[in-house]
């Protein structure tokens, strides 16, 4: 494999385009807009100046890895030579459905085609190609280029010679692959969204506040953010979503969201990417400060 496409150029496509070129592979990134593309490899370069500044990298990689990102705002043009595609746009299943068809329809026929979903069904966005033993999950965490795993998420057509392809891919990457089945919200947001929705739901009722809640966690449990300030990380619209899949998915009402997270998410306050929501982003400051809702 030596071409790689990833499509969608926000924060999980922009990690996701860095860890490839910093790798050795020849990147394309691709959205549909050229704006968004320019904010990308912004923040693509702010990130290796990051890691040529902590002297994890020098910046002769970082020119090497800047120099292996092509952009493109067209799915077709950017995919024609594609080994392997990443797809990474908004998590919302008819897009990404829309896009599947067109990755099937303009890549090369060798190329598997790839999706970063935190939840929809890999075998559901399989069955819109022709290729549905080629189409599989790499699901990444955020910040990509820190996270060392890769959730495998094979669907029910995937090939084995697909899921080691992408196995041994995801080690050249300097990650560690899991592999796991397609059922709801696969491994790590079944046990990740719960936990969340708990701290949410003991935060609604008055069992602790803001700081407790995470403290407890970080300290008490050697997490490295507490589960409030992760969801507020994620995006509160994010775990919502999620939720809805595993509530919907299982039938359980144990996975019921939190009426305090679907009231948050309704007043846009979805953490840290519009400037508040467990906590206050708006002073810029490493410094966590709980919302004036939570005080
Ligand atoms: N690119 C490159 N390097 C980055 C980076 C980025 N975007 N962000 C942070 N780093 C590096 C820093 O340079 C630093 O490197 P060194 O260890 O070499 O010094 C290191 O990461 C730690 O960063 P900071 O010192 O700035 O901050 P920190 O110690 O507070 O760590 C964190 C930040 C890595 C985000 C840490 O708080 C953490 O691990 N949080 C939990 C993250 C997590 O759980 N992610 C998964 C979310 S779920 C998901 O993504 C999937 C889903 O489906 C919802």
């Amino acid at each position: 494999m030596k071409n790689v496409a990833v499509i969608g150029a926000g924060t999980m496509g922009n990690g996701i385009a860095h860890v490839f070129a910093q790798s050795g592979f020849a990147v394309t990134l691709i959205d549909v807009s050229q704006e968004q593309l320019n904010k990308a490899m912004a923040t693509i370069t702010k990130n290796f100046d990051r890691q040529v500044a902590k002297g994890s990298i020098t910046e002769d990689i970082k020119a090497n890895s800047l120099k292996s990102i092509g952009i493109n705002t067209s799915l077709a043009a950017g995919v024609q030579n594609a080994d392997l595609i990443v797809e990474a746009a908004t998590e919302n299943t008819e897009l990404k459905l829309s896009i599947f068809k067109q990755m099937d329809e303009y890549a090369p026929a060798s190329c598997i085609l790839s999706t970063n979903t935190s939840s929809i069904s890999i075998t559901k966005i399989a069955s819109v190609t022709n290729r549905p033993t080629q189409v599989i999950g790499m699901h990444f965490m955020n910040p990509v280029p820190v996270m060392k795993l890769v959730e495998i998420i094979n669907g029910y057509a995937t090939s084995a010679h697909t899921t080691n392809t992408i196995i041994e891919l995801s080690k050249q990457l300097g990650k560690i692959p899991c592999s796991v089945k397609d059922y709801p919200g696969f491994i790590a947001n079944r046990i990740l969204m719960p936990m969340i929705n708990e701290a949410i739901y003991s935060l609604y009722e008055g069992v602790a506040g803001v700081e407790e809640i995470d403290t407890v966690m970080k300290l008490g449990m050697a997490h490295p953010m507490g589960p409030l300030q992760l969801a507020d990380f994620i995006g509160l619209d994010v775990c919502l979503s999620i939720l809805h899949v595993l509530h919907d998915g299982f039938g359980n009402p144990k996975y019921a969201p939190c009426p305090l997270l679907v009231n948050m998410v309704t007043a846009k306050k979805l953490g840290v990417k519009t400037g508040e929501g467990f906590y206050s982003y708006a002073q810029g400051g490493k410094e966590l400060v709980v919302s004036s809702n939570f005080k």
